[in-house]
């Protein structure tokens, strides 16, 4: 038998991403690829690309550019780029950078097999189709290969919301949600697998409505579903987008056991012109009296957000509105940008913010997260939470997990197995986790 090839997939972006690289290994596996880690042995190379901010898409090329003296070395190394800057420049990646081969968009995945064995008889080959078929039921998986206790699993994907600045409905396409019996048969085969515990992805995770028995299911019934397979114990969920927050998902995070208190919930900003001029379709206030209304169901809910500063024409006394609004939520953790102009989008067009003074708001913006995200970790310490032990520690005998609220949590002296899920006493809160001990 010849040696396998060896595939090397770089992923950046979100956790779709993470989860479609799972997905493209598993399906080159089919065709005799093994993953490593280092580009410096690779037949492929892979690079899952992310285009949500400018940066983000520069990034790739600087990183194509690398592999220039890889390929010379190798003539017959194969450089691929999937993800959404694929699905946004298509052709015009091959022409600024000839040493690529394939460009694959996120819906044609399942099609990389054919594509990878035309790139090998020399071909440059393209696929960024928006196909009908669900790309997921295609690709091949890895039968039954342990795995570690986290995971992630996309429910849905793609947005019809086209906020003004985003480029995610162009690049993952309209909104689909993949059907109910599917999700839950990869659930359970995670679990037979090791995995305590599930994320539910989508860009818009929380509009779910894939078939199910009795007609369409929304994300709670979906829950309600994944609640009685044996053995997960920990279900997630994320980005919702607050329009789509539904009583029913509400009502869940009070009464289902294993939906965890953790609510990535983003706003964006406080201000109701911007939220308009981003077509938010939700205004500040509606925004808080829907965390009030999570928290009434959930007290201890951790919220989550995302927040954008110097969007087109957003004032200083806009900007305040978004201070405000943080100060009234109070947030665990947060995500903040600076408006990066995305081509194609509407903003893309509008009066751009100076950019000094859009650094000076993240700056503002983000010492106050900062702050609050501090105050949560800390309210932590003398509280007895669950911990999902993932990984041994830096130093003998200490463990990792992840804490319900998700945060990382170190045990020393930590006799728990990785995937265990044990009751642990918080002690102290350190830069970016927390200590403990085991109670039992
Ligand atoms: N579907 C999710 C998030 C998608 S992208 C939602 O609706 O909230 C993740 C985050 O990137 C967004 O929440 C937003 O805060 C940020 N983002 C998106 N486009 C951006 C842009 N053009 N400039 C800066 N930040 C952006
Ligand atoms: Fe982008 Fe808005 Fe859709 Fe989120 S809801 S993916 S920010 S368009
Ligand atoms: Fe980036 Fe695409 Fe995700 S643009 S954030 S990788 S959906």
């Amino acid at each position: 038998m010849s040696a396998p090839k060896k595939l090397y997939i770089k992923t950046y972006g979100c956790q779709m991403n993470v989860y479609d690289s799972e997905r493209m290994a598993e399906t080159l596996g089919g065709q005799g690829y093994v993953e490593t880690k280092t580009p410096d042995d690779a037949d492929m190379i892979l690079l899952n690309t992310c285009h949500i901010r400018e940066k983000a898409a520069e990034k790739v090329y600087s990183e194509l550019g690398r592999f220039k003296g890889l390929k010379a070395e190798k003539p017959d190394l194969k450089i691929g780029v999937a993800g959404c800057v694929a699905q946004a420049e298509g052709e015009e990646i091959m022409r600024r950078q000839p040493l690529v081969d394939l460009v694959v968009g996120p819906q044609s995945y399942h099609r990389l097999p054919e594509m990878e064995a035309k790139a090998g008889a020399g071909e440059k080959v393209l696929d960024t189709d928006f196909p009908e078929e669900d790309k997921f039921e295609k690709l091949k998986r890895r039968p039954k290969a342990k795995r570690g206790p986290t995971a992630f699993l996309t429910v849905q994907e793609g947005c019809d919301k086209f906020c003004a600045f985003c480029v995610v409905p162009y690049t993952r396409g309209a909104e689909v949600s993949r059907p109910a019996d599917r999700i839950l048969r990869e659930a359970e085969d995670l679990v037979e697998r090791g995995v305590r515990e599930i994320t539910l992805l989508g860009q818009n995770v929380n509009a779910y409505h894939g078939a199910g028995p009795n007609g369409d299911m929304t994300l709670a019934q979906l829950i309600w579903e994944l609640d009685k397979v044996d053995g997960l114990e920990r279900i997630r969920f994320t980005t919702s987008h607050p329009n789509d927050m539904m009583d029913d998902l509400i009502e869940a995070h009070g009464t289902c056991g294993k939906l965890m208190p953790y609510l990535h919930l983003p706003v964006q900003a406080g201000s109701d012109k911007i939220l308009k001029r981003m077509n938010r379709s939700h205004t500040a206030e509606s925004y808080i009296r829907l965390i009030e209304r999570i928290r009434a169901a959930r007290p201890d809910i951790l919220i989550s957000g995302d927040f954008i500063v110097g969007f087109p024409e957003e004032t200083e006394e806009d900007f305040q509105a978004t201070l405000d609004l943080v100060e009234e939520v109070k947030y665990g953790t947060a995500y903040s940008f600076k408006y990066s102009t995305r081509p194609g989008t509407p903003a893309a067009e509008r009066a751009q913010v100076d950019p000094k003074e859009a650094d000076d708001r993240l700056q503002r913006l983000q010492a106050l997260l900062t702050r609050q995200q501090r105050e949560v970790q800390d309210s932590m310490v003398g509280r007895e939470l669950g911990v999902l032990f993932e990984k041994k520690g830096r130093f003998p005998g200490q463990m990792v997990g992840k804490s319900d609220y998700l945060h990382a949590v170190h045990v020393a002296d930590c006799d728990a197995e990785i995937g265990d899920l044990r009751r642990v006493r918080i002690v102290s809160s350190g830069a970016n986790s927390l200590a403990g001990e085991l109670i039992t």
